[in-house]
This record gives structure tokens, C-alpha cells and sequence, in this order.
């Protein structure tokens, strides 16, 4: 299939990538140049593992290319739209400008037959407004909704094999000519037995931000739990163990912490309460509003145990972050817990140094003020208290003996329950975690 990709972000230069792998001729547009140059270079532009393996694997097949200009997108059957819908400044409804934008950008190019496929996440409503759109000007080319849901660090592997495909149809039927077409896109993946949903736009549209709202909730849920384990004395990590093991539940999802970040569960939640309350339905989405505050909760909490940690003052105290990215195997930083207590502790008269495996450059970009530390050893040099924030494999597998030697109190806190307390206590270190005791 001849296929176009625009935006080629997170999601865009994954999907175009993984396409290609599939056998597709596809090209990739975004109006950054940078990008668009060293995607062509067979690079990515930012850190996701084996992505830049399967654009060297790719480089030379001629079946990938990417570029500036939308009319590149002219004689592709199949166009999906990846573009960003980040949350608008001030306001907890999504910013739809990109996602307008393309497809007005693109309508020019599309031809009779051929299917817009929007992957963006987009507050209900929104697929059927842009259809009309396409109606006035290409009445026999089909928008259809077909919701991503790829994880940051596994983003390759879930785009190749992922749990389902969504196709959302105007009229929701299974005999609608452009469910042949994406068929046709995804046939591996189909043909080893992913499940295929047909519904209609509104639905496929709430698959999507329900799936998140779910996630949101399960963590959330789960930092509740810790918050009342804090008072209790009880062991979160025990807790979502046991409550785990019943099917109807499952241990996924369930790792209490300083909570979610990234650019997609908290700004999916606010956008979901703010279209809900578009619509009148403001009272069915109302816990989300609680999600988003016990998830903002344990930020503060961070903060709160750390002073604790450091005896009652944070005057001073020289802190090493363990961890910028919003999550580990990903150089995203878009409302990262880690980068956000980083700049709390600091605004509170901590000495903070920060280290990451991969983030340093994005967060220093958005928090220029924060050190920055690429050297691990460095930033625990010295350190009155070590903070792991974000559970990358390094961290996760620090000595505590040789950590010891390193830093000037052996204070640490583990910011996402993932080191041994028994064994970091016995090296002699003042281990806290988050709802243990
Ligand atoms: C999320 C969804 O998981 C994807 O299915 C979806 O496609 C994507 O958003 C999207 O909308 O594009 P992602 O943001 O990459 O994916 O990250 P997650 O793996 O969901 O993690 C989100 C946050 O929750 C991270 O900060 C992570 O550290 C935190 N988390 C996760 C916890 O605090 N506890 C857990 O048990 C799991």
C-alpha cells in the first residue's frame, strides 16, 4: 500500500517506521525540518529503543522516505494523522490546532477512494466534525478513526503487535469499502490474530481516552492505597501484590509511586472532564478529577518525605535525582513527576543534581535552572539524600555498598518502590519508599 504518515513525533515516526517494516511504501511528513532531516538519515529524533535499528534496517529498501511538504502526500491511499494534541495553556480541554490544521492541509491532497486515518487522540466529536469537512471537498475519500495505543519504551513492538485495532466508520459498519483498505495496512498483524473492533466514530474516539482514564485511575487508585498505608503503617507493594492475584483485578498498573506523568494520562483525563463537560455529562467523569489530585498529591509528597529524610530542613541539602524522563526507556519529560519534585525541592533551598541515562537534554530545556548531571557517579557524589524517581535499569540496580561509599548520608528514597529495603537497610542505609512502612 502506498501510505502517508503526518506528524512525525512520538507516535508519527514509529508508525511510519513500522509500516514500512510491514511492507508499505510510506512516506513521513512534518513541517520540523530537523526532524524531517535526521529521520532521513535513518535517525530518530528522540530515544525509543530498537527504533533506530528499524530505521537503519529500513535506510535503502526505498519504501521510507520523509519530508516537508504535504503535497508528498498526493497518490497514498492510506494517510494517517499522528499529530500532538497537548492540553491547551491554561485550560484542561485539548489543543486541536495541529490535529485542524493537517487535515485541512491534507484534504487538498486526497483523492477519490482514498482513507484519512486519524490516530491523534481527539475528544469525541471531533472525527465527525472533520468528516463533514472532507465532505465539502472529497466527498469519496472516508475519514476513518483509528485510535493508537502504543506505549513510550515498547512503542516499535506494540505498533508491529498491538493488544487491538479500533476502526471508527461514519455509519459503524463492517461493509464500509475503507475497513477493506485497512485491512489491507494491517494484514500481518491481523493475520496473526489481532482482534479488529468496527464501531462508529463517537465510540472508537472514547476507546481510546477511556483506555487512558482507566490506566489513570488504576495508578491512582493504587496511591491511594499508599496514602492510607502511610497512615496505617501497612505495605503498598504487599497490598497490590495480594489484591493482584484476583484475575478480576490483575498486579499491571498497580505499582503505587510518585505517580504518572507524560504527555498522554494526565492531560487525556483533564481533556476527557473538559469535553464531558461540553457535553453535559460533567457528573459521570467527576472521579477523574480526584485521580488527577491524588496523582498530583504524591508529588508533594515526595517533597514532604524527602524534607523528613533529611532531618526537618531541605536548606542545603545536597539531593540527587535519580531519574528525569516521565518514565523509564523514554527521553520524555512532558509533565514528568521526577523533573516536577526536582524543581519543588530546589524551590525549597534543596542543592538538587539531576541525572538521567537519556532525558538530560529535553529537561534541561524545560527547566533550565535544574543541574543537570549526565554522570552518575557524579550527581551521588557528596549527596545528603538520593531520590530514584525514575526506575531506570541502572538504578534499579544499584549497589547499596558501593552507593555508600559515595555519598555523605546514606539516605535514600525510592520514589517508585523498587529497590529491596531489607537489603539496602542492612548496608546501612535510611531507606523510605512510597506506602511502606
Ligand atoms: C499511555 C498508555 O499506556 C498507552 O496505551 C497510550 O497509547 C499512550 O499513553 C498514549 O495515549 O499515547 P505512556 O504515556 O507511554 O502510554 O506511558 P505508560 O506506560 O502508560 O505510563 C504512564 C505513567 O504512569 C508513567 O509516568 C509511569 O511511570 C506511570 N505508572 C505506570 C505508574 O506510576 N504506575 C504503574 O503501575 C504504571
Amino acid at each position: 500500500m502506498r501510505i502517508s504518515v503526518i506528524g512525525c513525533g512520538y507516535l508519527g515516526a514509529v508508525h511510519a517506521a513500522c509500516m514500512a517494516k510491514l511492507g508499505h511504501d510510506v512516506v513521513g511528513i512534518d513541517l520540523d525540518k530537523n526532524k524531517v532531516d535526521l529521520l532521513s538519515q535513518g535517525q530518530a529524533p528522540f530515544y525509543e529503543p530498537t527504533l533506530n535499528e528499524l530505521l537503519s534496517e529500513l535506510e535503502g529498501c526505498g519504501r521510507l522516505r520523509f519530508t516537508t511538504e504535504m503535497a508528498a502526500a498526493r497518490g497514498s491511499e492510506v494517510h494517517f494523522v499522528c499529530v500532538g494534541t497537548p492540553q491547551k495553556r491554561g485550560e484542561n480541554g485539548a489543543d486541536l490546532r495541529f490535529v485542524d490544521a493537517a487535515v485541512e492541509a491534507l484534504i487538498g491532497q486526497v483523492a477519490p477512494g482514498d482513507v484519512i486515518a486519524g490516530k491523534s487522540t481527539v475528544p469525541v466529536g471531533t472525527a465527525a466534525r472533520l468528516a463533514e469537512l472532507l465532505a465539502e471537498t472529497e466527498p469519496g475519500a472516508t475519514l476513518v478513526w483509528n485510535p493508537e495505543f502504543l506505549r513510550e519504551g515498547h512503542a516499535v513492538t506494540d505498533t508491529l503487535n498491538p493488544d487491538r485495532f479500533v476502526y471508527g466508520l461514519p455509519d459503524g459498519s463492517e461493509d464500509h469499502p475503507a475497513v477493506a483498505v485497512l485491512d489491507m495496512v494491517y494484514a500481518t498483524p491481523l493475520g496473526s490474530g489481532t482482534p479488529r473492533l468496527i464501531t462508529d466514530y463517537a465510540t472508537a474516539e472514547l476507546v481510546k481516552t477511556a483506555a487512558n482514564s482507566f490506566l489513570a485511575t488504576k495508578i491512582s487508585f493504587i496511591n491511594a492505597m499508599a496514602e492510607v498505608c502511610e497512615a496505617t503503617g501497612g505495605d503498598v507493594t504487599k497490598l497490590a501484590d495480594a489484591i493482584g492475584l484476583d484475575d478480576r483485578i490483575g498486579r499491571k498498573f498497580l505499582n503505587a509511586g510518585i505517580g504518572f506523568g507524560g504527555g498522554c494520562l494526565p492531560k487525556d483525563i483533564r481533556a476527557f472532564m473538559a469535553r464531558a463537560g461540553e457535553l453535559g455529562a460533567d457528573q459521570a467523569l467527576t472521579f477523574l478529577r480526584e485521580v488527577d489530585a491524588i496523582n498530583m498529591r504524591r508529588r508533594t509528597r515526595v517533597v514532604e518525605l524527602t524534607r523528613e529524610l533529611c532531618g526537618g530542613s531541605l536548606m542545603g541539602q545536597r539531593i540527587a535525582v535519580l531519574g528525569a524522563a516521565f518514565k523509564p526507556e523514554s527521553d520524555d519529560v512532558r509533565d514528568s513527576p521526577a523533573l516536577s519534585a526536582a524543581a519543588q525541592l530546589q524551590l525549597q533551598g534543596a542543592v538538587v543534581t539531576v541525572t538521567d541515562p537519556q532525558a538530560l537534554d529535553n529537561a534541561a530545556k524545560r527547566f533550565p535552572e535544574l543541574p543537570m548531571e549526565p554522570d552518575l557517579e557524579t550527581t551521588l557524589h557528596k549527596a545528603d539524600a538520593v531520590l530514584l524517581l525514575t526506575e531506570w535499569r541502572q538504578y534499579r540496580e544499584l549497589d547499596p555498598h558501593d552507593t555508600l561509599a559515595l555519598v555523605t548520608a546514606p539516605r535514600i528514597l525510592d520514589g517508585r518502590n523498587v529497590l529491596d529495603p531489607a537489603k539496602w537497610r542492612a548496608a546501612g542505609w535510611t531507606y523510605k519508599g512510597l506506602g511502606r512502612p
